[in-house]
């Protein structure tokens, strides 16, 4: 019996040995420790053992069996940390593999202008308002002394709703609203976009505004000319200068439109500024007396200046940009490029 217990356990371990997998080793505990396994059966045969000789016997096969068993644990951890080595090696995701990186957001150039001005002119103590784009004749033209069939209006090509709205042709409509609703003093700028049935790499049929206005008493020229050579060395830079030529536009008198030396040759003459060293950028002047008078302003106490320009005709100028359609394009290469 102690022989073949012996040679029992000694096939058992050697099985154990030669296992090379999780499973080969569960087979080996089936085989010998099982319900029907070797290690077991003997155990049935102990009755067939002398009495005096059987606690001798049940201790060997307990050993025998304690034995057999820490190996097949042993050995099985070994296999299953082997065979969990081996899964996670298989399922690893290389993380060293390039992503397509973050794609950052950027403000649109004509957003970046617009803060920028609105930043500048506030500096000088200027409220921002905005206003409907669909406009009443009676804001956009008729306050700002252009009546019906006036030939000036054909200075901008509007785009009719009906007898009475337009898609408002200018910023400078606002002027009109916020002076028959307050009192000076009024300092206040107007960011918007504009319509015009105009299309070409300077024109575009939407465009944006920034329009200026204040009254006060005694307000002058100078006051005017203070104002802009301020905001045009803010935006463009420090050795930035601004002229005033005579112009005309109905709601002011005097009435000027105001260049600044070219901001990529610094007044030297290019292709930019058409060897000329200046740049027009906006209209302006002496707020009318009698648009002041419409709006319900006493031109005898108050005076006023207002200016207009077009916020694109900046970031164009700022940015050396072409063609204004590609502000309205809305292509992720172009506007990649402001980040
Ligand atoms: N509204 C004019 C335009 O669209 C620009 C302008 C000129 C605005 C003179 C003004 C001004 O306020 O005083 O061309």
């Amino acid at each position: 019996m102690k022989e073949k217990l012996d040679s029992i356990k000694c096939a058992a371990l050697e099985s154990i040995a030669a296992a090379r997998t999780s499973a080969d080793i569960a087979a080996v505990r089936v085989k010998y420790l099982g319900k029907s396994g070797e290690i077991s059966l003997i155990m049935r045969d102990m009755a067939n053992v002398p009495k005096d000789e059987r606690p001798a016997l049940g201790k060997m096969v307990n050993e025998a069996r304690g034995d057999v068993e820490r190996a097949l644990d042993e050995k099985g951890a070994e296999l299953e940390a082997q065979e969990k080595a081996a899964r996670l090696k298989a399922e690893a995701i290389d993380i060293t593999l390039d992503s397509d990186g973050h794609k950052l957001g950027s403000l649109h150039p004509l957003t970046k202008v617009r803060r920028e001005l609105i930043d500048i002119f506030a500096g000088m103590g200027f409220k921002v308002a905005e206003g409907p784009e669909i406009e009443s004749d009676l804001y956009n033209f008729q306050l700002l002394n252009i009546p019906k069939d006036h030939p000036s209006r054909d200075m901008q090509d509007t785009f009719y709703v009906n007898d009475n709205f337009v898609l408002r042709t200018q910023t400078s409509a606002m002027q009109a609203r916020i002076m028959t609703v307050s009192e000076p003093p009024i300092r206040v700028v107007i960011p918007g976009k504009v319509y015009r049935s105009d299309d070409d790499a300077s024109h575009s049929p939407i465009f944006n505004q920034f329009e200026g206005l204040a009254v006060d008493k005694h307000i002058t020229m100078g006051d005017l000319q203070g104002c802009l050579t301020t905001f045009a060395k803010k935006i463009f830079s420090e050795d930035t200068k601004i002229r005033l030529r005579p112009s005309y536009f109905p709601f002011t008198e005097p009435s000027v439109e105001v260049d600044v030396t070219c901001s990529m040759c610094h007044g030297k003459g290019c292709r930019v500024c058409k060897g000329t060293g200046w740049v027009e950028i906006l209209g302006a002047g002496i707020v009318n007396p009698a648009v002041l008078d419409m709006c319900g302003i006493d031109s005898k106490q108050y005076s006023g200046f207002a200016f207009g320009f077009g916020i694109d005709r900046i970031a164009m100028i700022r940015y050396g940009i072409p063609n204004i359609k590609l502000l309205y394009e809305n292509d992720m290469r172009f506007l990649a490029q402001f980040n």
